[in-house]
This record gives C-alpha cells, structure tokens and sequence, in this order.
C-alpha cells in the first residue's frame, strides 16, 4: 500500500520522506491556505522533495477553466498530479487531462457510483473521503469496500487513494480492505508505529543492559 502524506508542512514531510514512509503528497486548497504559503510555489518546493506523485487542485468549477487551471498545475513539475472535484465538469477536464498523460486524482468522492464515474473518466486516482461520511455517522470504509469491489469486477486501473483519514485504524482497515494508497495526515502516520508494549519492551531492555556495566560505542 502506498502512503501518500496529507499536508504542504515541508518539515513534516521531510521527516517522514527521510524513513521511506512518502510515496507521494496530496494538498487541496484548504491546505494550502492553512500553509500560508504561495500555492505554486509550495506545490514546487514539495515536487523537487519527493518522486512521487503531488497532488495540487485546481479551483475552477467550469471544465473549460480546470482544464486551463490543469495544464498550469502540470507544467510546475512532472510529478504533479492534478486533482479535480467530483462533478461533470471535474469529470469532463479529467477527460481531456487525463487523455493528455496528465495524472489525475478526483476528489470529494462520497459515493461507489462517483468513483464509478472517476474510473470512466480516466482517472489515475479516486480519493473517497473515509473521516467526512464517518462524521455524517455513516460508514467511510464500507466505501471503501465497495469501490474496490467495483473496480475489480471490471479491471480499472483507477487507484484507490483512500483520504480524510483521522486515525490509525482507518490506515490498517484500508490495507485490508485493499486500498493502493492512503493519503494521511503526518501525525497518523506517525502514530502507526506507537505501542505501550514496544515502550515498555524498551524500557526493561535498556534497564537490564545498564546493570552490565557495558557500552557499545
Ligand atoms: O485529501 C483530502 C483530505 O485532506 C480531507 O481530509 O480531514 O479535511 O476530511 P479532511
């Protein structure tokens, strides 16, 4: 599974790229706007940090505009990824951008039919949004499921980018399910490798090895 990080903090980034956890980067424009950062200039300054695909959004909603907004977005760097919501006209510029070799990523999928769409369409990524149907007390990962499902019933090659992950439960209940990336706030893929267990282990490790005297350095 692939762990894409959901944020423009660089820092965060870096720190989690330099471990090997970074197969890829998304933002959308509430991201960006939380960075406070120039958004190409960001969308820049994370395409030269990691090889993966960087998902930047446009912000048009009238297809003729994304198309425009994407061809801008793709020229920044060529592992940019251009995200585009989930309505016809988003549909339509992922079509035409699609069809041109840029990679695409429709976002704000709530529904198994608009992920049905999305792979129709063309796009290289689907992201369902898991935390947002699970605040409406519905059921993300179900889905999840159920866009795997599809697609495999029909051979897509349309990735799963499984997003609006909150918590590590989410990350492991996407591995089993069979989603080909996650797309996370850095803080939770951080906390994947916490465990009292592991802390304790440590602690009882580092205690006995004090009592013989030695060193290794
Ligand atoms: O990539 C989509 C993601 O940023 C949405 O997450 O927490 O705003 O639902 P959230």
């Amino acid at each position: 599974m692939k762990f894409f990080v959901d944020s423009a903090d660089l820092e965060q980034i870096a720190y989690l790229n330099d471990i090997g956890l970074v197969d890829g980067v998304t933002t959308n424009p509430s991201i960006i706007a939380k960075s406070g950062r120039d958004f190409i200039e960001v969308i820049k300054e994370i395409c030269a940090m990691v090889e993966g695909p960087v998902s930047a959004e446009v912000t048009a909603t009238d297809a003729d505009e994304m198309i425009k907004e994407g061809r801008i977005l793709r020229a920044v760097a060529d592992n940019v990824c251009v995200k585009l919501p989930l309505t016809m006209d988003g549909l339509k510029a992922c079509k035409v951008l699609s069809s041109e070799g840029t990679k695409t990523n429709v976002t704000l999928c709530f529904s198994a039919n608009q992920a049905l769409l999305a792979a129709k369409a063309g796009a290289s990524f689907i992201s369902p949004f898991i935390g947002r149907l699970d605040d409406q007390g519905l059921d993300g990962m179900e889905l999840i499921e159920e866009i795997r499902t599809i697609y495999d019933n029909y051979g897509f090659e349309t990735e799963i980018l499984a997003a609006s992950i909150r918590n590590v439960g989410h990350i492991k209940d996407c591995a089993l399910v069979g989603a080909d990336v996650i797309t996370s706030p850095p803080d939770v893929i951080a906390k994947l490798s916490q465990h009292v267990l592991t802390d304790k282990g440590l602690a009882a490790f580092l205690k006995d090895w004090e009592k013989t005297g030695q060193s290794i350095l």
